[in-house]
């Protein structure tokens, strides 16, 4: 399994292991990463799954889909690397995919 290196709210930084070909927001999840609400369930609608991709990471990733970018647009804490975690499936090949976990909006 992929592990991802995700940066929780409270600034602790750990390894979790995420199941390939599912997404990135039920890898978290399911890792006990409970800032990632993702109240619609994965659909892209809610915005709650948010996290910032590593600059390094950011091409290596499939494009944003429109829907993924008008979600987005509504956080006040958008950045240039912004993804929702539930848009982002989880292959064998972002093994070390680095990620922090976006503040509330
Ligand atoms: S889980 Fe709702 S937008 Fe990702």
């Amino acid at each position: 399994m992929p592990s991802v290196w995700v940066t929780r709210r409270n600034g602790e930084t750990k390894a979790v292991e995420c199941r390939s070909g599912k997404s990135l927001m039920l890898g978290l999840k399911t890792s006990g990463i409970g800032e990632i609400a993702a109240i619609c369930g994965g659909c892209a609608s809610c915005g709650t799954c948010h996290v910032y991709v590593a600059d390094a990471w950011l091409d290596r990733l499939p494009p944003m889909q429109s829907d993924e970018d008008t979600i987005l647009a509504f956080s006040d804490w958008r950045q240039p690397n912004s993804r929702l975690s539930c848009q982002i499936q989880v292959i064998d090949r972002l093994d070390g995919l680095a990620v922090t976990v976006a503040s509330e909006d």
